[in-house]
């Protein structure tokens, strides 16, 4: 998958600039904290494996220029930068699973030199991105396995290689399908409000040769009811230890529909996604965001001045819409209070 979302360079963290796609292919490097931060906050990167990663470089960055001379001092500007960094997005959990890495992994190297601990910080970054792409390809080939040839699948947001180092989650398994000689064909759901699902999916479908076609939102239920939908795939930013799922708004709606029409509802996430310390999906923070991106369309104003707004960027699919959680060790099915147990064991 020739698409590389963030990566180290020279000092820097590289990372495609999401926000430009799918008209302008712009990378930019962040060289500080505060240039990462806002890239985070902005959806210049995001999606939840890839905002682990960013949160893991963040801190390098956050760190590498601490002028700390002792353990103590070095660890109070560490938890600066983490609160930092945690404050950008609130849902998907991934990226408080990588700074609480990050944080052991500078306790864990606490009694050596300061130049020596911020190695050791740089080290656990890098080690978090391989595993990343490990774990995407594992997760690609759990879930090729449910995929038959001639599939027609139904996504919603972007759960590409744009939300992981390079291979993808729900994506990943289009394409692992795809590498095995199946033909699927995937119908993208555009995402409003920020459009995800037209910008980005369909621009890495397009790339890597998927046949793909866009539909709008509220066109999903139609196709499922002409029984054009074999299997609804998506990712997810937080899932519950009920099984309850935080993914992108819409998703609900989505399952609902799936559940209605018959259609098999699979979530596809590594296992830093699942947040075994939340009982229920009605515990999750989701993040509301401006009410710009409503009352706006391509930057256009499309609603009167003064309107009221929702703008809820995260919904929660209850567990017993979802058919199965697709990740890097397996399938796992309801009931998920049950199965989910074994996820970190
Ligand atoms: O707000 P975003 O674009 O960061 O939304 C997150 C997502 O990309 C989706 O919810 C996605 O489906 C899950 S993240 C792999």
């Amino acid at each position: 998958m020739p698409i590389v979302t963030i990566e180290w360079k020279k000092g820097k963290v590289k990372i495609i600039d999401q926000t430009k796609l799918p008209l302008r292919l712009v990378h930019i490097y962040c060289e500080d904290v505060k240039t990462l931060r806002e890239a985070i906050f902005s959806l210049k990167i995001r999606g939840a494996p890839a905002l682990g990663i960013a949160g893991a470089f963040g801190v390098v960055l956050g760190m590498q220029n601490s002028s700390a001379t002792d353990f103590p001092s070095f660890r109070r500007e560490l938890e600066e930068v983490i609160d930092y960094l945690s404050s950008s997005r609130p849902t998907a959990v991934d990226l408080f699973w990588a700074l609480k890495r990050m944080r052991n992994c500078a306790e864990k190297s606490k009694d050596q030199e300061i130049p020596r601990i911020k190695d050791a910080l740089q080290e656990e970054a890098l080690q978090i991105i391989q595993e990343d792409k490990t774990r995407s390809r594992q997760m690609a080939k759990e879930g090729a396995h449910l995929i038959k040839d001639g599939d027609r699948i139904l996504t919603h947001c972007n759960a590409g290689a744009l939300v992981t180092a390079d291979y993808g989650t729900a994506l990943g398994v289009i394409y692992r399908a795809k590498e095995e000689g199946k033909t699927v064909t995937v119908f993208a759901d555009e995402t409003r409000p920020l459009l995800q699902g037209a910008r980005l999916t369909t621009w890495e479908l397009l790339q890597a040769g998927v046949e793909v076609t866009l539909i709008c939102d509220n066109m999903a239920g139609d196709l499922m009811q002409r029984r054009k939908i074999d299997k609804v795939l998506v990712g997810a930013d937080r899932i519950a230890s009920n099984g309850d799922v935080a993914n992108k708004i819409g998703t609900y709606t989505v399952a609902v529909l799936a559940k209605e029409n018959k259609v098999p509802f699979y979530v596809v996430c590594p296992i830093s996604s699942i947040d075994l310390e939340i009982p229920s999906g009605k515990m999750i923070p989701i993040e509301q965001r401006n009410c710009q991106e409503v009352t706006e369309f391509g930057r256009k104003r499309v609603a009167p001045p003064g309107v009221k707004v929702y703008n809820p960027a995260f919904d929660i699919t209850p567990a017993r819409y979802v058919t199965g959680i697709i990740t890097e060790k397996g399938m796992y099915r309801p009931p998920y209070r049950e199965t989910l147990k074994e996820v970190k064991g």
